[in-house]
């Protein structure tokens, strides 16, 4: 059945997203804040959830109603049919995001909507789901904006982004959607060698080794919508689609993709999950300043460290840091950089001009991407 979806993603990657979509088949599609509206078949939503990078869910809409005061929303939500969509000792939980007047607190929303659920489930059928919220057979989404409700179903249960191939981190890893974003937005096109020398715990030369493989990236992960009572279907379908794209991976050698950190720790939790991902990475110690070109020229491309609330001692040595950078980045000949940052000091510290700069939220933490060369 034609229906309409919603992929959310990290904010700035909505275009990334859209094009993703479009690349699977997907209609009707329209970028919003955070998320892509889509139209299509349910497997395009499916194979969405297998094979999108810069996806973090992808939702089903169940139902959309006027939501100005907590009664109202408990009201509508009630008037769903749950017993259809939760099939008896299905596990539940609920997920809110945005707000109403009287709705302010998302953990309010999520109560309510959940009472709304089991009410309904009580009454109808005599039983009430146990909430679940690490794993929950059922998660259910509920955004509120401008008045309004909209209820769906997240139909991988689990962030898309959460691969699991980190094993193990050091500080502030990216999440694996945006840096999956970051390849995507830097053109790198798995052709040329590919090289992040801040590596941390290697997510953004992972995201590029999976690119390059033409992997999809949730190939193996398993869907709570194969649990539903009404989507049986989906389960033969899913199956079919893990096939389908296993054969569009990559059989020829990937280009040399490279990953460096001065950190031994940052070193060895790279190694571990590029390991635990499946893909050929050349994990080394280095300092980034002493970065050698790449043969042929290629992509640089990671996310700088920036530090938050800095003295002004540490702000001048990061931004000594950023110049030196520069300079080292700026030696290597036909290459194209591709950097990430949250730092206001950044762009002038480092001192080239960028191609483009584009904004990317990382959760709360205002970024650009600044792009060089070519
Ligand atoms: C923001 S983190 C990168 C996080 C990474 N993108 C991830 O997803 O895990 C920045 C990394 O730069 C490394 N670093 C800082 N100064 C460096 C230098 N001079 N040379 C190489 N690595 C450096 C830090 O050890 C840290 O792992």
């Amino acid at each position: 059945m034609f229906q309409s979806w919603y992929a959310t993603c990290p904010r700035g990657a909505e275009e990334v997203l859209a094009g993703e979509l479009q690349g699977i088949g997907a209609k009707g599609i329209r970028p919003g804040r955070g998320g892509v509206r889509f139209t299509g078949e349910r497997e395009v939503a499916l194979r969405g959830c297998l094979a999108l990078r810069t996806a973090l869910r992808v939702l089903e809409p169940i139902g959309e109603f006027p939501a100005e005061s907590s009664d109202q929303l408990y009201a509508s939500a009630r008037e769903l049919p749950w017993e259809e969509l939760i099939a008896p000792g299905q596990t539940i939980a609920v997920s809110a995001s945005g707000r109403a007047p009287g709705l302010s607190h998302t953990r309010f929303v999520e109560q309510r909507t959940k009472d709304a659920i089991v009410d309904r489930l009580r009454e109808v059928r005599g039983d009430r789901p146990d909430v679940e919220l690490r794993s929950p057979d059922v998660l259910v989404v509920v955004h509120l904006g401008e008045g309004r409700g909209s209820v769906s179903l997240d139909l991988a249960g689990e962030l898309l982004s959460n691969r699991g191939y980190r094993v193990r981190t050091v500080e502030a890893p990216l999440r694996e959607a945006l840096a999956a974003a970051v390849v995507l937005l830097s053109g790198w096109d798995g052709t040329t060698p590919f090289h992040d020398p801040l590596c941390g715990s290697g997510t953004v030369a992972i995201e590029a080794a999976l690119i390059g493989l033409r992997r999809a990236p949730n190939l193996r992960r398993n869907l709570s919508c194969e649990r539903w009572p009404r989507t049986k279907a989906d389960r033969p379908l899913i199956a079919r689609l893990r096939e389908e794209l296993s054969a569009l991976e990559a059989r020829s050698e990937l280009p040399p993709i490279l990953a460096s950190d001065r950190d031994p720790e940052a070193v060895a939790a790279t190694s571990a999950n590029a390991r635990a991902a499946g893909v050929p990475l050349r994990v080394f110690e280095s300092d980034a300043r002493a970065i050698a070109a790449l043969s042929p020229p290629g992509h640089v491309v990671a996310n700088v460290p920036y530090g938050e609330r800095l003295s002004a001692g540490s702000r001048k040595q990061l931004k000594s840091f950023y110049h030196s950078l520069g300079d080292a980045l700026g030696a290597l000949r036909g290459h194209r950089l591709a950097l990430l940052s949250a730092s206001d000091d950044f762009e002038s510290a480092f001192g080239l001009r960028p191609r483009s700069r584009t904004t990317l939220w990382n959760g709360p933490l205002r970024c650009a991407l600044y792009r060089y060369g070519r």
